[in-house]
C-alpha cells in the first residue's frame, strides 16, 4: 500500500518542543548540530513540509519473517508452528500430498469444527487442524509406529488431539471435517466407510495423475467441490 510521507525540518529546540507537545511517534531522518529532519505519515497544520514522498508501507507479515539461528527458530506470532520429529512415520510436510491437505484445511476448516484425520502418520494434519481452531481432533492410523509418532508430536506441540490405532470401519461417529491422505488403492477399499464419517466437508489426497483422478471421481459418484493440483498430485474436496 502506498502512503504519503511528509518530511519536516525544525530547529533542535522547536523539534523537542514539538515532540513534547504532540506526543506522537516520528521518524528522525537526520540530526544536525542545530536542526532535526523528521518524517510523519500525516501533514502538520501550520508547518510546510520540505518534501513529500510516496512510500510503500510493508505489512508486518512481509517485514517480520521467521529467523533461524543455529538450532533456534524465532517465529512471528501470526504463524502457527507445527513441530514434527523426523521419525518412522509419513508426514513431514515435504510431500505434495501433505501440502495439498495443509492448504485445503486452511481453505475449508472452520473454527470449532470436529476433525477426523484418517492415516495420520506423524499426526501433521491433525496437529495443523487443532492449530487452525478445530475443537476436537481424532487421528487414526493402522500402523502402530505412526500412532507412537503422532503421540510424540502431540506432546511436542502441547495440543490436545486423540491418536488411535484404528481403521475407518472402527469409527462409529461423524465429524464435521474428514481429511484422508491415502492412496487410490486404499480409497478403493475404504471409500464407503470414509463417506459415513463426515457431515460437512471431506478432503482427500494421495491421488496421482489425471487417470487416477478420473478413477477416484468415478468412485466418489459425486461432483467435487474443489480439485487442487500440486506437482502432479491432486487434492479433492467434497461436501456431505
Ligand atoms: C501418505 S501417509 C499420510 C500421512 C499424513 N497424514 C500426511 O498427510 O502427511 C498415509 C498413512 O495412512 C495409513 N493408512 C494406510 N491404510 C490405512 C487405513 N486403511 N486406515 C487408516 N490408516 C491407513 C498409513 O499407515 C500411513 O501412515
Amino acid at each position: 500500500m502506498l502512503y504519503k510521507k511528509y518530511i519536516y525540518k525544525l530547529s533542535t529546540e522547536d523539534f523537542y518542543d514539538f515532540i513534547v507537545e504532540h506526543k506522537e511517534g516520528v521518524e528522525i531522518l537526520s540530526e544536525g548540530e542545530s536542526f532535526v529532519e523528521f518524517a510523519l505519515y500525516r501533514p502538520l497544520e501550520g508547518l510546510e513540509p520540505i518534501g513529500v514522498l510516496e512510500v510503500e508501507v510493508i505489512p508486518p507479515e512481509r517485514a517480520f519473517k521467521p529467523v533461524k539461528v543455529k538450532s533456534l527458530m524465532v517465529l512471528p506470532s501470526w504463524l502457527k508452528p507445527v513441530v514434527i520429529r523426523q521419525g518412522c512415520a509419513f508426514g513431514t510436510g515435504l510431500h505434495p500430498t501433505t501440502r495439498l491437505c495443509l492448504e485445503l484445511l486452511q481453505d475449508f476448516l472452520k473454527e470449532g469444527w470436529s476433525v477426523l484425520d484418517v492415516g495420520t502418520g506423524t499426526g501433521i494434519l491433525a496437529l495443523a487442524s487443532k492449530k487452525l481452531g478445530a475443537k476436537r481432533v481424532l487421528a487414526i492410523d493402522v500402523d502402530p509406529q505412526a500412532i507412537e509418532e503422532c503421540q510424540h508430536n502431540k506432546e511436542e506441540n502441547c495440543v490436545d488431539i486423540e491418536c488411535l490405532k484404528a481403521e475407518p470401519k472402527d469409527i462409529k461417529e461423524s465429524f464435521d471435517l474428514l481429511v484422508a491422505n491415502l492412496e487410490l488403492r486404499i480409497f478403493k477399499k475404504e471409500l464407503d466407510n470414509l463417506l459415513k464419517l463426515f457431515n460437512k466437508i471431506a478432503i482427500f489426497s494421495g491421488i496421482y495423475g489425471k487417470e487416477e483422478l478420473l478413477e477416484f471421481i468415478k468412485l466418489l459418484q459425486r461432483k467435487p467441490l474443489k480439485v487442487k493440483r500440486l506437482e502432479g498430485w491432486y487434492g479433492i474436496v467434497i461436501k456431505a
